[in-house]
């Protein structure tokens, strides 16, 4: 990317043609050292499209104050500051919303019940007076700083995607002219018809010339295919063959039987689900239902549109294995008699009597791990392998301006669960687990200091699955108004029934999905799991 700074920065209100937020964008740390005091620009309203500040800080709105915002957009090199909604921090280069009454501005922050936090979409809004006014800057105000990477794993070099300028007829002084009435100091352009802009340049981000470039790209590519979460298998893939696998790894304990069916089990578009272990009493029934909960996620990240929307059938179907073992079935709870009440979807075959065993417990013998033989269907089991129940230990985050929060996750998408390790070969030095997969040897694992990266992850997962999911189907949706009746609702397609209460712009959603997002990693940097999943099988 040739970048271009601007020795002059500056800018001015109203002048409104930012393009759309990344969400590659790091969020920097907070201003900590002393700078001008920003001074109060108005009471503004949000009109949505554009939002009228772009960058929403990460910073939790339960004890924002202006302050607190104020430098939160300093550190991030913005020159607005806006609160709404009792707190919750924004900044951007230009404020992209009508002035209205002061009398608007009436809520006050959560930090600081003296100060004014806006309104419901409106904005109490600072500026930073250490910036020029726009209409003293040209575009012969900013100086060429080379040639720079660009697009990395810790986000973009510049964040504004200009859209607004026609790609085909892109040049340098039209970027610039861009950036310049955005209020951004930094310019970019690449690929022949990209223009961008920024306040900073991104923190993963080095002067390149073309060798030093190429260098880091190889780097990069042959340490990526590394990195790749190798799955950590110890038993044969068992779901595509006619056969079974047994472990002989001859281990103390713990043995378990699985009837897994020849083909899919229960199928939402392009993902299957992994069978579920047969089961004979409530116990081993709640160890089923554990297994498919784990697998809910999996299935939004894998199904693919439309079909995805079949996986909040799944969710459901998982439930209703959670009733069905604790409603005491008068003919015994089994397995069998579940799939005659409720046949999963999809799945082409019935499951049959093809017996996998796996060893749970540790192994104690010398034997490798991936020893493996054929073993008759007919054989039982002694022990059933433990399941950790599906209880996450990442933190769903709330916001009462959004809306979203336990149990109420943006579009109805949790997050995937980060629980205990089900599989003892993985255990030694990774307790913990992101069910993200429908078989679980090929989830992720972490040790013990690894939780805020497990839950990292699931809420990277959970913003991917919120854009593609929820914002597709936000995006898709038949448009029937905001007032649908539950009669229209009745009579509605299978889309439409789906989506019935998404009613989000596109726009709309993604930000709602970003600002989840961005909560989502604050909360969950706390999350230590001290305490939990002490031993293999004793969660
Ligand atoms: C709360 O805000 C008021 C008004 O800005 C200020 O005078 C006061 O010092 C603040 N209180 C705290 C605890 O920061
Ligand atoms: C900046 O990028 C590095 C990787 O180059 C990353 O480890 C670090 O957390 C980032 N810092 C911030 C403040 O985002
Ligand atoms: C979406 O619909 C719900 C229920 O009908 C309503 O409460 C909510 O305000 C609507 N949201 C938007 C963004 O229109």
């Amino acid at each position: 990317m040739a970048a271009v700074l601007r020795t002059m920065a500056a800018t001015m209100a109203a002048v409104a043609l930012v393009g759309h937020v990344q969400a590659t964008e790091v969020p920097l740390p907070p201003c900590l050292d002393p700078f001008r005091p920003f001074v109060y620009s108005g009471c503004f309203q949000d009109t949505g499209s554009p939002q009228i500040l772009p960058y929403r800080s990460p910073a939790s709105s339960d004890d924002m104050t202006v302050e607190k915002c104020v430098a939160e957009c300093k550190g991030n090199g913005y020159r607005y500051a806006g609160l709404v909604y009792y707190g919750v921090c924004y900044c951007g280069q230009t404020v992209n919303g009508p002035a209205v009454a002061e009398s608007e501005c009436s809520y006050p922050c959560k930090g600081n019940s003296s100060e004014v936090c806006g309104g419901n979409n409106i904005f109490s809004v600072y500026q930073d007076p250490t910036f020029l006014p726009v209409e003293d800057v040209t575009i012969q105000d900013y100086a060429p700083l080379g040639c720079w990477t660009d697009d990395s794993s810790y986000g973009r070099a510049l964040t504004y995607r200009q859209n607004q300028v026609d790609g085909a007829t892109l040049t340098t002084e039209k970027c610039l002219q861009a950036c310049r009435d955005g209020g951004f100091p930094f310019a970019g352009t690449e690929f022949s018809g990209e223009c961008w802009c920024g306040v900073v340049i991104g923190n993963d981000t080095y002067s390149a010339n073309a060798e030093t470039w190429l260098a880091a790209q190889l780097a990069r590519t042959s340490s990526s295919s590394s990195t790749a979460p190798p799955p950590t298998s110890t038993t044969t893939s068992s779901t595509t063959t006619s056969q079974s696998s047994t472990t002989t790894t001859s281990s103390s304990a713990c043995v378990s039987t699985t009837v897994v069916p020849p083909t899919c089990e229960y199928k939402c578009g392009k993902w299957c689900s992994s069978p579920l272990p047969d089961w004979s009493d409530d116990k081993t029934c709640k160890g089923a239902w554990s297994n498919c909960a784990l697998q809910v996620a999996s299935c939004f990240k894998g199904a693919g549109w439309p079909e995805v929307l079949d996986c909040f059938d799944f969710g459901e179907w998982c439930g209703d294995i959670s009733k069905y073992c604790d409603s005491k079935p008068s003919g015994g709870c089994r397995k069998s008699d579940f799939w005659g009440k409720k046949p999963p979807k999809g799945g082409s075959n019935p499951p049959k009597t093809i017996t996998v065993t796996t060893t749970c417990a540790p192994a104690t013998t010398t034997k490798p791990a991936g020893t493996t033989t054929t073993k008759p269907a007919s054989t039982s089991s002694t022990t059933k392998c433990p399941v950790p129940t599906p209880t996450n230990i990442c933190v769903q985050p709330s916001n009462g301006y959004y809306g979203y929060g336990p149990g109420k996750p943006v579009g109805g998408i949790e997050m995937p669960v980060v629980t205990c390790n089900d599989l003892a070969a993985d255990w030694p030095g990774y307790p913990f687990k992101g069910y993200s997969d429908p078989d679980s040897r090929k989830c992720r694992k972490y040790p013990r200091n690894g939780c805020t990266n497990a839950c990292a992850d699931a809420c990277k997962e959970q913003y991917e699955d919120c854009v593609d999911v929820y914002a597709e189907g936000c995006r898709r949706k038949p448009n029937r108004g905001r007032d649908a009746s539950y009669f229209e609702f009745a009579q509605a397609d299978g889309l439409e029934r789906r989506t019935w209460r998404w009613n989000d712009s596109w726009n709309g959603a993604v930000d709602k999905c970003k600002a989840q997002y961005s909560d989502c990693l604050r909360v969950n940097r706390g999350v230590t799991g001290a305490g939990k999943c002490p031993k293999f099988g004793g969660w």
